[in-house]
């Protein structure tokens, strides 16, 4: 990606120090990036640490460098605003609309992207006047992260905490690839999302697993929820992915874990996402005690496999039996090499007509495709006999081209 200038504000909270991750990942990845802190946030963490990370002077009032006006120019030359923590003051000040320092002066003069990254304790997120703050910058098209739950300073524990910095930065990367912003228009849906691969049981030490490493159904959880959707996530194995903010996670093993957790969330959702790996098969006795590989020439132990229920084609049906009323849009994927008999878009179209699913997303896979990597491609193809490229992007980005298509989908349907 070509270089962007991006702005980091940093308001005054504890998170404060997270934010120099942020600012390192984002120069690291080839970014010019320059730190607008407020006062209090200096209180946390020095100018110094940001002006060395940053290659660029730190200043919190409007009276520096006056001759370049700062405070009208830095946010005008800017390609996105990423404020992390924006605390509970920091987003009144912005909703309100004050310029009373060079940050929210910054976030006036801005006109490109701007993405909140909240933190502060859970009281002031879920208080009134936060939440009005909230909806009312969304309503202006600034994207506000949903806080991550879990421990806050102190004791506390709930949702507040400053989202991993990983995250931002995905975030961030993905409004600068996008050339448009991230629209708010998921708010109340209520989306189930499968992702990661499912482990079958062989005994208690091993298992029949895959090479699906979850990042392509984790982008789609965390871009959903940030189109406001509200967003149950069941990951299988994931291979230590952080959990997306903002997103009710259960994790499962097994297939049957899987598809037990999916029957029981499903009867609320109006969208379901089955980006999980789910194995076809599992081992029909699984031993309660480990295997032991016993004296050499006593033979090899066979693993007699029986199949595992289809998931999404249980859900197909289950819609059609009347089951799932709110049940609107089901997403399949399919990972494809091709074969004697067709190549990867055959085989996609035979899986689109066998599911029965609203949409498929097609992948083809093979050595250091789709598996394990952060980049991805493929095709979209629809119920209704559409066709289209997923062209080369990171998963998040191709995350939010899906997203696109099912909230066109959800349009259609209302
Ligand atoms: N899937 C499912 N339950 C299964 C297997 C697959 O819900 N037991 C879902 C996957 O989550 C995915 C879609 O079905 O959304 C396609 O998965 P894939 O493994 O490509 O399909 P299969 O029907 O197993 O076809 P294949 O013969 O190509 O393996």
């Amino acid at each position: 990606m070509e270089r962007k200038r991006i702005i980091v504000g940093v308001a005054g909270g504890i998170a404060a120090y997270k934010a120099a991750t942020v600012v390192r990942q984002l120069t690291e990845a080839g970014h010019s990036v320059r730190v607008v802190p407020t006062e209090s946030a200096l209180k946390f963490v020095g100018a110094a640490t940001f002006e060395a990370l940053s290659g660029n002077p730190v200043h919190t009032g409007v009276f520096a460098e006056v001759h370049e006006v700062p405070h009208v120019r830095i946010g005008q030359a800017a390609d996105l605003v990423v404020v992390a923590p924006a605390t509970a003051d920091l987003l009144a000040r912005a909703t309100i609309g004050r310029a009373d320092d060079l940050l929210t002066a910054t976030l006036l003069t801005a006109r490109c992207p701007v993405l909140y990254a909240p933190a502060m304790h859970t009281e002031m997120w879920l208080h009134p006047a936060t939440c009005d703050n909230v909806a009312t910058l969304r309503r202006r098209g600034s994207i506000v992260m949903e806080p991550a739950s879990g421990r806050l300073t102190g004791a506390d524990t709930g949702p507040g905490r400053l989202p991993e910095a990983e995250e931002i930065t995905t975030l961030a990367q993905l409004l600068l690839a996008r050339n448009d912003a991230l629209p708010y228009d998921l708010a109340g849906v209520k989306v189930l999302v499968t992702a990661g691969g499912t482990r079958e049981p062989i005994d208690p030490v091993r298992f029949i697993g895959n090479r699906s490493s979850g990042k392509q159904g984790y982008a789609m959880a965390r871009v959903m929820a940030q189109r406001g959707a509200d967003v149950t996530l069941i990951a299988g194995n994931t291979s230590g992915l952080i959990d997306p903010a903002g997103v009710h996670v259960t994790h499962v093993g097994s297939a049957a874990q899987l598809r037990d957790a999916v029957s029981k969330h499903a009867p609320d959702a109006n969208v379901l996402v089955m980006a999980a790996a789910v194995a076809d098969f599992r081992p029909a006795h699984p031993a309660v005690n480990k295997i032991k590989k016993g004296p050499a020439g006593e033979g090899e132990p066979t693993i007699e496999l029986v199949r595992n229920d289809d998931v999404l084609a249980g859900a197909v049906r289950a819609r059609a039996d009347g089951q799932l009323p709110n049940m609107q849009a089901i997403v399949g994927f399919a990972a494809e090499t091709g074969d004697a008999n067709g190549d990867v878009l055959f085989h996609a179209r035979a899986k689109l007509r066998r599911k029965g699913c609203d949409l498929l997303v097609v992948n083809a896979v093979g050595e250091n495709r789709a598996f394990e990597v952060d980049h991805n491609d493929g095709w979209l193809l629809s119920a209704d006999g559409t066709e289209s490229a997923l062209e080369h992007g990171s998963k998040t980005v191709i995350a939010s081209r899906i997203v696109d298509a099912i909230a066109a989908f959800l349009r259609t349907c209302a």
